[in-house]
């Protein structure tokens, strides 16, 4: 389990988050709702160590892990889809899979057995470059490069930013299908409502680096999440 615990993140003289806490359990999606600028970036960086932390403390399993730095994080089996994809476009599909085997001991640097079964546009498409591909097929790149790494903990920023609505579908379904397995936890950032409502089991929303709304997702106010997301 996930625990961020009263975590602040400063850049420079600029607060982005104020003491948020939430917690991720295996087995669940949990969802981080906001709009544009709130924070939900600063959270991951903060979760995989992309950005140190100023205050509070981010805990994994019961380890403190707030001052390890990111490759050891992700050793530990945190995986990250970045905002906007980071696709090496001059690589192709298989090599840029290929990365995710940085944190892996040298015998285990194979792929999933399923990779292509989840994405089979990548089976197609591995020796294509990683610019060629559309937008949704990266992001579809992005999440496989991050199961590479076998993750325990997988956060994805905003995986349904600028893509066509049937590959927003498959990418539901995957996720979906990730978390039924029950053996990772998975944190996703998101604008629409709509997309997390039908994935997340938790569900919190923030504003100005603030947690303004947290609970399980049949607990909370539809139209309060709402109007959160569109003042
Ligand atoms: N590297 C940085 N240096 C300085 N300020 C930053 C940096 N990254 C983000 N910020 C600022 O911190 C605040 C939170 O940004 P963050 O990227 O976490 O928001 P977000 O909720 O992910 O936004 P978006 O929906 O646009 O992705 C914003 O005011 C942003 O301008
Ligand atoms: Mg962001």
């Amino acid at each position: 389990m996930l625990e961020v615990k009263q975590v602040s993140l400063h850049y420079g003289a600029a607060i982005a988050l104020r003491k948020v806490s939430i917690q991720a359990k295996q087995g669940e999606v949990t969802c981080i709702l906001g709009r544009n600028g709130v924070g939900k970036t600063s959270m991951l960086r903060a979760i995989t160590g992309a950005h140190p932390i100023s205050g509070g403390e981010i805990v994994w399993n019961g380890e403190n892990i707030s001052r390890l730095p990111l490759y050891d994080r992700a050793r530990r089996g945190i995986a990250w889809v970045p905002q906007g994809r980071d696709v090496f476009p001059l690589l192709t599909v298989r090599e840029n899979l290929e990365t995710g085997f940085a944190v892996l001991p040298r015998g285990k640097r194979t792929f999933p057995d399923d990779m292509y079964d989840l994405f089979p546009i990548l089976k197609t498409m591995q020796r294509r470059r990683g610019g060629d591909l559309s937008g949704g097929q990266q992001q579809q790149l992005a999440i496989a490069r991050a199961l590479v790494t076998r993750p325990k903990l997988l956060v994805l920023d905003e995986p349904t930013e600028g893509i066509q609505p049937s590959i927003i579908k498959d990418i539901g379904r995957v996720i979906d299908l990730l978390r039924s397995r029950g053996e990772m936890a998975i944190v996703l950032v998101e604008q629409y409502f709509d997309f997390a409502r039908d994935l997340a089991q938790t569900i919190a929303v923030m504003d100005r680096g603030d947690i303004v709304l947290y609970g399980r997702r049949e607990d909370l106010d539809e139209d309060d999440v709402r109007r959160r997301l569109s003042v």
